[in-house]
């Protein structure tokens, strides 16, 4: 067994892939994508739940509509966007079924979001009185569980909110409540229950409760059975509570996976660009990533699954390995690619190439112009199993691409009339 051995990179071509599009290379797969999907629908529909169960997957952890496409023809899917911009770019791309989640936003923004008629979940008391004065089609709020920090309205301000949407004549379309986020699953039922408690307390009348993201995924597991949610479990949970709470059968459950379905679709292939540099310091393997391919695995403090390649794209697995650090290719002191030390085989070179598992979720989305290093490409390998190229490589000049070639003075501020002159007795 492998490394590979249970994943779909197994059965692609990389090294006509990295001939192609050069690396690094994130690279994504349609069947994977489906599959994932697929897995969350069955759970559905054997609990008994399919025909309440909507999902909504994020845009921001992978914003390329390429990946995205089965959403399309997949029924009780959509997206959830959080900015305008990325709303346009997929109405360009012909998706049409979205919910908005955008944290805290300006009236102006708001206002926009009306227009559009999608379900916008508002994340204050302020941001739900601006909707409220201008007649917004719909009304759905963002209800913090945890009383954190993050946007949303407090339990200490529902009473506030049911008064407020009285005073308008106003129903609650949709809540949405986050109830994953690390918590285990008897804790998210636990939330679930709440949620219920609140619909049934304070908004009898919604249509629909949300119960957003954070399904936990298992990053270290190598297995896909051992990577991912427990769907099934889940849906079961929320039908018995559904049921023994009274929840009228029409109201909807939407959820807004983004990891569990999107994290195990992605690669990110790079190149070793030399032998294991030993110092009396530390081991260092050279590659031309960089930290900022795929940040999160550092913000989380994450060690994706790692595989080595030799020059003819063979995994190599000697189990003589070095203990050592994998570095980008920017002078920045913590240009690391993953938080901790990887176990580097025996026969890795500089003609070698490494995949890191596991992000196709919050990795090529975070990528900045990080110190001039343009963004890398990406391949979507479709269901057929041929590859596309889905977003070019960056090139040398990206950083500087709207650099203009004369400084170009700012237009002249408009005169402003003299102020009226005060006559003094
Ligand atoms: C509103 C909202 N929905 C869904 C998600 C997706 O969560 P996950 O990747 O844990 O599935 C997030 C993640 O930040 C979020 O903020």
């Amino acid at each position: 067994m492998t490394a590979l051995t249970h994943s779909w990179l197994n059965n692609i071509d990389l090294a006509h892939i990295a001939e192609e599009a050069g690396t690094p290379v994130f690279v994504y797969s349609e069947a994977q994508f489906r599959k994932n999907l697929d897995r969350i629908r069955t759970a559905a529909v054997e609990s008994g739940l399919d025909s309440r169960v909507e999902l909504y997957i994020p845009f921001f952890p992978n914003s390329n509509p390429h990946v995205l496409e089965p959403l399309k023809d997949m029924p009780g899917t959509g997206l959830l966007v959080q900015l305008p911009s990325e709303y346009r770019i997929l109405r360009r791309f012909g998706f049409d079924r979205f919910i908005v989640s955008p944290g805290h936003v300006s009236d102006q923004e708001i206002d926009f979001w009306d227009t559009t008629g999608h379900p916008v979940f508002l994340a204050s008391l302020d941001e739900v009185a601006h909707a409220l004065r201008t007649n917004a089609p719909t009304i759905s709020v963002r209800i913090d569980s945890l009383d954190s920090g993050k946007p949303g309205i407090k339990y200490a301000e529902l009473d506030e909110l049911v008064r407020l949407l009285k005073q308008y004549g106003r129903d609650l379309e949709g809540l949405e409540v986050y109830c994953g986020s690390g918590n285990s699953l008897e804790d998210m039922v636990g939330i679930v229950e709440q949620v219920f408690d609140i619909y049934l307390r304070h908004f009898p009348t919604a249509q629909s409760v949300n119960f957003a993201g954070g399904h936990g995924f298992d990053y270290d597991a190598w297995e896909e059975s051992e990577k991912h949610f427990d769907w099934q479990e889940y849906f079961i949970r929320i039908r018995q509570s559904a049921e023994r709470m009274d929840i009228p059968e029409h109201v909807k459950f939407l959820f807004e996976p983004a990891r569990d379905v999107l994290a195990d679709t992605g690669a990110l292939l790079l190149s070793v660009e030399r032998d294991v540099i030993s110092t009396p310091v530390s081991n260092i393997l050279v590659t031309n990533g960089c930290r900022m391919l795929m940040p999160s695995a550092q913000l989380r403090d994450r060690n994706h699954n790692v595989a080595f390649l030799d020059a003819s794209m063979k995994e190599i697995t000697s189990t003589v390995t070095t203990s050592a650090a994998l570095r980008g290719r920017t002078i920045l002191r913590n240009d690391y690619i993953l938080p901790g030390d990887v176990l580097v085989p025996e026969g890795v070179g500089a003609d070698g190439h490494l995949a890191i598992l596991d992000v196709g979720a919050y990795c090529a989305t975070q990528h900045m112009e990080f110190l001039n290093v343009p963004p890398a490409a990406e391949v979507l390998v479709a269901a057929d199993g041929s590859p596309h190229l889905i977003t070019s490589p960056g090139g040398e000049h990206d950083k500087w691409r709207n650099l203009l070639a004369e400084k170009r003075e700012l237009p002249a501020r408009p005169l402003r009339e003299p102020a009226a002159a005060t006559h003094g007795a």
